[in-house]
């Protein structure tokens, strides 16, 4: 029997309750911890917040922790969440004039702060940080078809994580009818598809282009484990960008891209549901990364959703039990909720706390609960 989305989200109504309770139980002292302080939050150390580890306010996560007071905001109406979204935004600020430190990640930082707040209160300040940080964004594009991440001399540098930024560009076109945001955005998700996404499904973190001619140079490792291994973080970031991509534009391919890597992804996710940091690190290596899990969630949802195919929200399901079961810290002593993420295969920040997994998996549990509020 075929379900649509509504069916499926209901029939896990207790699950969702449950992990929403936990969420409103457990965030008003994780907001408490933040309140006063001089940055963002970014992880926890000795049950406190702290900092990303360089770039300052500049920092690339720093727009999750004003998503995930909106979230919360979302589920709950409660005002001290939008003020405490409101004083992270301002702060912000004082990035733009940070240029050096800049980088492609400002979609992930002014969409999930100003562009939700305009979207829901119309603040006309909001609209105009995102349509500066959209900018900066279309700013970076190589016309050779592709957006340069990071700075230095990595002009040609592109990566899989970009797919989550172009959400920026599509909302720029969207407010303000220039279709350019767009059509960079959407050259952009055509070269991913391309040079990003291999025939298994599987996909590259890096590729660095010939910036003068757009000639693929080479394929490293970045986070994940070697050159032409997955690292599920880049899986989870294609598979819900694609998705999104889809979503804003209505062009086919990226639909079916999604579908392609979140095959693959399914195919690879160990049975616990809780993916490998890459999935091919060598065989016994169980280092994890839960916040490729609520990643990969969120877009496994919309998948469902999109496609009605009830195979990924069982999926999605599943991997946010999982999280919930072996990851998560209810405890409000340590203000982050999901444990055992990973920054990167050959770092030294295993399983830590992440504001952004914390973010995704409230932003999943909000599609369960039902709310039609895209963040992206
Ligand atoms: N490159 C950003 C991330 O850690 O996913």
């Amino acid at each position: 029997m075929n379900m649509n989305f509504e069916e499926m989200r209901l029939s896990c109504k207790e699950f969702t309750d449950d992990v929403s309770g936990k969420l409103m139980n457990k965030m008003p002292a994780a907001l408490k911890k933040a309140e006063g302080l001089p940055f963002i939050p970014y992880t926890v150390r000795e049950n406190e917040w702290a900092p990303g580890p360089f770039d300052g306010i500049c920092w690339w996560t720093n727009g999750f922790w004003p998503g995930q007071m909106w979230a919360m905001y979302r589920m709950t109406g409660d005002d001290r969440y939008r003020q405490e979204a409101e004083r992270a935004e301002t702060r912000l600020d004082e990035a733009f004039c940070d240029f050096d430190h800049l980088h492609h990640d400002v979609g992930f930082m002014w969409l999930l702060s100003s562009g939700v707040n305009f979207r829901l209160t119309q603040n006309d300040r909001s609209r105009k940080r995102v349509l500066l940080a959209a900018n900066l964004l279309a700013g970076r594009f190589n016309p050779n078809g592709f957006i340069r991440a990071w700075n230095e001399d990595r002009a040609g540098w592109a990566i899989i994580d970009c797919m989550m930024n172009l959400n920026l560009l599509y909302r720029a076109s969207e407010w303000t009818g220039d279709p350019r945001f767009r059509m960079i955005a959407m050259r952009h998700a055509d070269t991913a598809m391309d040079h990003f996404v291999r025939a298994d499904g599987s996909c590259n973190h890096i590729v660095i282009f010939d910036p003068e001619t757009g000639a693929v140079l080479d394929t490293p490792a970045g986070q994940g484990f070697a050159p032409g291994s997955a690292w599920s973080r880049g899986q989870a970031w294609a598979l819900y960008g694609f998705a999104l991509s889809y979503i804003h534009t209505g062009k086919k391919e990226y639909l079916t891209v999604s579908q392609r890597v979140a095959d693959y992804y399914l195919s690879q996710v160990a049975n616990d549901w809780i993916p490998r940091c890459d999935f091919r690190q060598p065989e016994g290596d169980d280092l994890r990364d839960a916040c490729a899990g609520a990643i990969a969630a969120c877009g496994l949802m919309e998948l469902a959703r999109l496609t009605e195919t009830k195979r990924y929200f069982d999926a999605a399901l599943a991997t946010l039990g999982a999280l919930e079961a072996h990851c998560a810290k209810w405890d409000p002593t340590s203000p982050a909720i999901l444990t055992r993420c990973t920054g990167s295969y050959h770092g030294n920040d295993h399983n830590i706390a992440m504001i952004y997994a914390d973010f995704f998996f409230t932003e999943a549990i909000l599609k369960l609960r039902g709310d039609p509020f895209l963040f992206w």
